[in-house]
């Protein structure tokens, strides 16, 4: 193996830069409670917020045929949307190529993310783009549909094989992140998730629920599971992707 003077292998210069990277990365994630008081700009503010979840924007046009073409068949055509989490817009190009006479409001938490996907969607109609960490501000019983693909979950957590998903994620801001889509939905409305580190079944808001399109094994991304305690269920993969909010 290649040897430097102090004796340390190239090997070992890559662990060791991996290790301290994790470090890094547990230290900020842990300290976003403090860094959320403090007085920061708002352009810098929303990359500390407890509520991000996500941090990479990896997105492509029409990445969930199998998810839309459902989408399409169930819901009225002139429907409202929401695409939690947008990144830069393709998400919600390809709903509008779906259901054409949709209206589809997208929002991100990163402002650069929502600047790329105002410029992207420029030319549709009825398309509005807002920065949001939640759906807090969304009206009740607004949505004939909320969709949050690739949005409750951290990449870390799979590249890392973590067994626990704190700092990273956190299971109690899923549920709230849930409890938010739940009343934004109208009764009858679609819930569509799919690639999150934790499982829908698992929340309050579940009971309001019925689960009526299930994912093929071929359609899930890799990422990890973790229970309500934020520790990994081993080997799990959770196939559930489109509830109904029940009308009661
Ligand atoms: C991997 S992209 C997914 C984009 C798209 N939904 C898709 O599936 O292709 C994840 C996006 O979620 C956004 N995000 C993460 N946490 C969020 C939050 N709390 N509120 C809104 N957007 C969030 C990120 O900024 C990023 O743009």
């Amino acid at each position: 193996m290649l040897r430097t003077n102090q004796g340390y292998g190239a090997g070992d210069i890559a662990l060791k830069i991996v290790q301290l990277r994790r470090l890094y990365l547990i230290v900020l994630f842990r300290a976003r409670p403090l860094f959320e008081r403090l007085p920061l700009p708002h352009w810098l503010k929303w990359r500390f917020s407890r509520k991000r979840f996500q941090p990479f924007n990896y997105t492509l046009n029409d990445r969930y045929p199998w998810l839309f073409t459902y989408a399409r068949d169930h819901l009225p055509p002139d429907s409202r949307l929401l695409s939690f989490g947008c990144s830069t817009g393709e998400e919600i190009v390809s709903l509008k190529r779906y259901l054409p006479t949709a209206t589809v409001r997208g929002i991100d938490v990163d402002p650069r993310n929502t600047k790329k996907a105002h410029l992207h969607t420029s030319s549709l109609h009825q398309v509005e783009i807002a920065h949001a960490k939640d759906a807090s501000a969304e009206p009740a019983n607004s949505y004939d549909a909320v969709f949050c693909l690739a949005v409750l979950c951290n990449g870390y957590l799979t590249a890392n094989k973590c067994r626990v998903s704190e700092p990273f994620c956190q299971f109690s801001e899923f549920e709230l992140a849930i409890a938010d889509f739940t009343r934004c939905l109208k009764p009858g409305g679609l819930l569509f998730l799919l690639t999150t580190n934790f499982r829908f079944c698992d929340t309050a808001s579940a009971k309001e629920f019925d689960t009526v399109f299930a994912a093929q094994e071929s359609n899930l991304a890799p990422d990890l599971i973790y229970d309500a305690n934020n520790k990994l269920i081993e080997g799990e993969r959770y196939l559930d992707a489109v509830f109904r909010k029940r009308v009661t």
